[in-house]
This record gives structure tokens, C-alpha cells and sequence, in this order.
């Protein structure tokens, strides 16, 4: 059976790990999987603090029973989000726990009978509201879209334990360790990044506001919804998600592509080749077609630099640049430096589209020159190229676009 892992003397670990989706909401590379963290509480009143995705509810269950005393009873469920990734099991708890208060703010209530039919049995809370639960009191405190309406986090005040839901989480499973002192954090704050950037980065508004309540706090410990719990540095990743939430990036230049026959290709190699001579020690190359787009939009938003190069298909956009270009408008990322190119063999489109999008991010400062190559780049095209490239090197090693 499957251990509860100790937080501290009193808090427990139950969460468990998903190594076999494939796809983090359908659309989400997860090749080193996800965890789903959820914790119980051993006290006067014993809580549970979120549920787990529902196919993961064996884990759960072994954890949670293996610290309980046979034919215990659960008294509360803190519902701090509601999407299935952590809601899924609440159905089932409730009837294994039928005397179960569920505590959610007036959004979760309202999310929970919309997504299972439950309407009886639970407490409203509202900012700043406290459940007492003998030595453990939880103070709850809202984080609107961050990066669902309804979320909120739950403080313990007697042993300074933040509960923060999505925010501070990160993709990977749990590799054995689930602390930070525990693991190799190079590889999770990569894919803390990667999750922030597809999940929470449209919020960055609304993390800032989460992150000056967290802040205030001052917590010992942090247990996020994902990913490793921060009990040695926990200062460490709200200062990361403050970072990235602050659109502060770092001097490298990401290079996206989208090539048929290798022209287009062929011009981005030329620019990364020309912003690496120029300076640039960090030139990250993705091919669109290829890489997952969790990855390049991770990787847009560490970096200050990106260069968009797109081949037209169909008098259009590549298919995939303009999957990406919709998924960064979407993500609203500013402070940014941008510089484009484009192919075509019988139609111009692609570099017209580029423009566009270029104008539509407000926030994004264009780097000339752009190109337009008809068919294979000729001298004169990869030696504008070169000039793309310098010139990006020049804006992204600039303090000034900081
Ligand atoms: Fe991990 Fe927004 O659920």
C-alpha cells in the first residue's frame, strides 16, 4: 500500500503521481509526467485539502488510509480549485465520507453542484475567514484567475503551511523526492517554467496580486497543487513566478521555424548563426512542426528575444506558426523583441500575416529588417538575414529592452 509522506508532524502528503497522460489538458506535452499533490491534516477535526484527479483515486485513498485510524471519519474538504485535476474525486470522497463538510468559497459551491450535482453539506468562505481545526486554524484567502476564478489558497498559521493550489505548481511526477531539498531542482524549475507559461501565464495580472498576498504571509512551507513542496528555500519560487509573471526575461533569443523544403530553415539557421557570433550564448532553435508548443512558448517566455519564420502554405501562414502566434496573443506576453521572416514560391501571405501579429502585440518591439524570400534565399536574402540576426543580438544583450 501507498505511504502518506510527512510535511510535518501533522500534515501529510497524499497526492500521487501521473506517468500515463500523455497530454496535460489534452493539449500539454507531460513526457516526464505530472503530479497531483492533495494533503490531510491529523488533527481535533481531521481535513482534507483537495481531492485528485479521479483516476489517480487509488493512490489517494492507500495514502490517506495508511495515517488513519480505522473507521475514521474525514470532517472537512477544502476545495481550493476546481478543475478535475483536483475536484475529480470529490463525488466519491463524499460518499465514502458522507458526513464530509465541503469548505469552498461562493464560486467553488456553485462549481461544485455545475460539475457533480452536490448541493448539500458544505461551508461558505470568505476572505480572510478561518477554520478552526483544533491547533491547526486555515485562513483562506482568494486568488482570483490564478488561473481559475474561484481559486484560493488555504494558510495554516500555527506551522506557517501555505495549501496554494495551482500557483507555485510545476509539471514533472515526483521522482521519489517530494521536497525541494529532495530533488534536482534545474530539471523542475524547467518544467515549473513550462507549466507556468501554458497554465497560469495568461494570468500574470492576477499572480502578481496572489503573489503580494503570499508575500505578506511569509510562509515556512509551500505546497503547491504540482510539483515539488518548498520547504527550504520556499522565498525561491515565489520570488521565480514573480519573476515570470513580471514579464522580466533573460538575454537569449528563441528562433521558431516553419519549413517545408528547408528555405525557411535555412534563413532562421543563418539568423541564429549571425546572433550567436554577435554575443547571444543562449539561442534556443525550435522546429514549429516539431516541438510541442508547451516547449517554445516555455522557452519565448524565458527569453527576451524571438524570431519568427514562417513558410506560406495555402496563401496563408504555416499551420503551426499560426497555432503559435494564437497561443502567444493569447498568452498576452509583453516586453518583448521580435524579428521576422518569411517565404513563398507562387503566393506571398506568410510575412503579411507576421506583420500583423506583430502589430497586434503592442508590447513587442520589431527589429528590422524583416525578409520576404521568394523560393530559396539568394545571397543578398541570408546577408539581410545576418543583419536580423546581429541586429536581434544588439536588442536582446541591450539593457534597455529589460
Ligand atoms: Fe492543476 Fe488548474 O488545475
Amino acid at each position: 500500500m501507498q505511504q502518506a509522506v510527512k510535511v510535518t508532524d501533522t500534515i501529510y502528503w497524499i497526492g500521487g503521481n501521473d506517468r500515463e497522460t500523455d497530454l496535460f489538458e489534452g493539449l500539454w506535452a507531460l513526457p516526464r509526467g505530472v503530479a497531483y499533490n492533495a494533503y490531510f491534516i491529523n488533527d481535533e477535526k481531521r481535513a482534507l485539502i483537495d481531492t485528485i484527479k479521479a483516476d489517480k483515486l487509488s493512490a489517494y485513498m492507500e495514502r490517506l488510509v495508511s495515517i488513519m485510524p480505522e473507521g475514521g471519519a474525514i470532517d472537512y474538504l477544502v476545495v481550493d480549485h476546481m478543475e478535475p485535476d483536483h475536484s475529480g474525486s470529490i463525488s466519491i470522497l463524499r460518499k465514502f465520507y458522507p458526513n464530509m463538510k465541503i469548505v469552498g468559497n461562493k464560486k467553488t459551491i456553485e462549481m461544485i453542484n455545475a460539475f457533480y450535482g452536490i448541493t448539500d453539506g458544505m461551508i461558505e468562505v470568505k476572505e480572510g475567514d478561518v477554520l478552526d481545526l483544533g491547533r491547526h486554524k486555515l485562513a483562506f484567502a482568494t486568488i482570483p484567475m490564478v488561473h481559475w476564478p474561484e481559486s484560493m489558497v488555504a494558510y495554516d498559521s500555527t506551522e506557517k503551511v501555505l495549501f496554494s493550489t495551482d500557483a507555485f505548481g510545476g509539471f514533472c511526477a515526483l521522482e521519489g523526492g517530494i521536497f525541494d531539498d529532495e530533488l534536482d531542482m534545474s530539471l523542475y524549475e524547467d518544467e515549473t517554467l513550462r507549466y507556468f507559461a501554458n497554465i497560469v501565464g495568461r494570468y500574470a495580472a492576477p499572480t502578481q496580486k496572489a503573489i503580494a498576498k503570499v508575500r505578506a504571509l511569509d510562509p515556512k512551507i509551500i505546497c503547491p497543487a504540482h510539483g515539488p513542496i518548498y520547504r527550504s528555500n520556499p522565498r525561491h519560487i515565489v520570488d521565480l513566478y514573480d519573476k515570470w509573471s513580471s514579464h522580466r526575461t533573460d538575454p537569449g533569443l528563441v528562433v521558431v521555424y516553419g519549413s517545408m523544403y528547408g528555405n525557411t530553415k535555412f534563413m532562421t539557421d543563418t539568423i541564429a548563426r549571425a546572433a550567436a557570433e554577435a554575443g547571444v550564448r543562449d539561442v534556443v532553435v525550435h522546429d514549429a512542426s516539431r516541438s510541442n508548443l508547451s516547449y517554445i512558448v516555455r522557452d519565448i517566455w524565458k527569453y527576451r528575444g524571438l524570431v519568427l519564420g514562417s513558410c506560406t502554405y495555402n496563401t496563408e501562414l504555416y499551420p503551426p506558426v499560426a497555432a503559435l502566434c494564437r497561443a502567444l496573443k493569447n498568452k498576452m506576453m509583453k516586453n518583448r523583441v521580435l524579428g521576422l521572416c518569411g517565404s513563398y514560391s507562387w503566393s506571398k501571405g506568410a510575412l503579411a500575416e507576421l506583420r500583423v501579429f506583430a502589430e497586434q502585440c503592442c508590447d513587442w518591439r520589431l527589429v528590422e529588417p524583416t525578409i520576404e524570400v521568394k523560393s530559396s534565399p539568394t545571397e543578398v536574402d541570408l546577408k539581410l538575414c545576418r543583419e536580423l540576426g546581429r541586429n536581434m543580438a544588439k536588442a536582446v544583450l541591450s539593457k534597455e529592452d529589460e
